[in-house]
């Protein structure tokens, strides 16, 4: 991935991404089902990453944290004397810091190279980040963020799969309610690093290339983040249809089926534990 490319991104962050549209929301959460309907839903899959991570300490690194968005990422932290927030946009930490002050650490860097020492931090996180680097680039990202880790401790990652199995099966029925409501079909995305829906670059994995990458390397563990994907929400999960319930009964299973549904959902969390020597 070209310098120039990584520029893109930032500068698509600091001048899109993170701008305000209205108070306290960005750009950037035109790609979230902000419905009320789903808000349970979302709400108990942000704070899966809570539940992976140790409970308290002094330091976690949140890698990529764009302006920590949501309350539920801010709990994240709640525990910990500092969050160091890292990301190479200057706008996102900007704003983190408007909604953290002092309790965070802000850190303008390349998730691809980490300006920090190792086993330093109690607790990694980081959301849909590493997928805006090159895949050549995503193996020695991981590798890193476990590096800065504190043995014994646990990172918890979270990025979207490259084509899940479960929204490929939900888009023939996309397909059919776009035709019906009129609106034409969509163009279908190429696995070869290319802009996403927000119109930066994005590269995606899958679960077969994680093992191969990192099985034998790193200790990790596939859950489920969120199954259900933003399009899959807004196109079916209607309040006029049950749709509160649905998300209820599929949190359920999600939880009953981790490993099913961290394989072959749209978000998988992926918990890496960091071995004492
Ligand atoms: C999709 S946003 C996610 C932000 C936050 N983690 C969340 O889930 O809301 C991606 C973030 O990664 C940052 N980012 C993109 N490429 C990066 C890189 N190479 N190094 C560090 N941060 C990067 C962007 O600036 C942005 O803030």
């Amino acid at each position: 991935m070209s310098e120039n490319t990584k520029q893109q991104v930032r500068e698509f962050y600091d001048q899109i991404g993170w701008s305000q549209v209205s108070d306290g929301i960005y750009q950037n959460a035109r790609y979230e089902d902000l419905r009320p309907v789903s808000r349970e839903y979302i709400h108990r899959c942000h704070l899966r990453v809570k539940e992976h991570i140790a409970p308290s300490g002094d330091l976690l690194l949140d890698a990529g944290s764009g302006p920590v968005q949501y309350p539920e990422y801010v709990a994240y932290s709640e525990n910990y004397k500092h969050r160091v927030c890292a990301d190479i946009s200057m706008t996102a930490l900007r704003e983190a810091r408007h909604r953290l002050g002092d309790h965070g650490l802000y850190v303008v860097m390349d998730v691809a190279n980490l300006p920090f020492k190792s086993d330093a931090f109690d607790a990694v996180v980081s959301l849909h980040t590493i997928h805006h680097l090159a895949l050549s680039e995503h193996r020695a990202a991981y590798i890193d963020l476990i590096r800065v880790l504190k043995p014994g401790r646990t990172a918890a990652i979270v990025n979207g799969w490259h084509q899940p199995i479960l929204m490929l099966l939900a888009e023939p029925l996309i397909r059919i309610a776009r035709i019906f409501k009129g609106r034409g079909l969509k163009r279908k995305k190429a696995w070869s690093g290319v802009e996403d829906a927000s119109g930066t670059f994005v590269m995606k994995m899958t679960p077969r290339w994680l093992k191969q990458e990192l099985g034998g390397v790193l200790d990790y563990e596939i859950h489920p983040w969120r199954s259900l994907s933003t399009r899959f929400l807004r196109w079916f999960v209607r309040p006029e249809l049950g749709g509160r319930q649905f998300l209820r009964f599929f949190y359920w299973l999600e939880e009953r089926f981790p490993r099913f549904f961290g394989e072959n959902g749209q978000y998988p969390l992926i918990v890496f534990h960091k071995q004492v020597s």
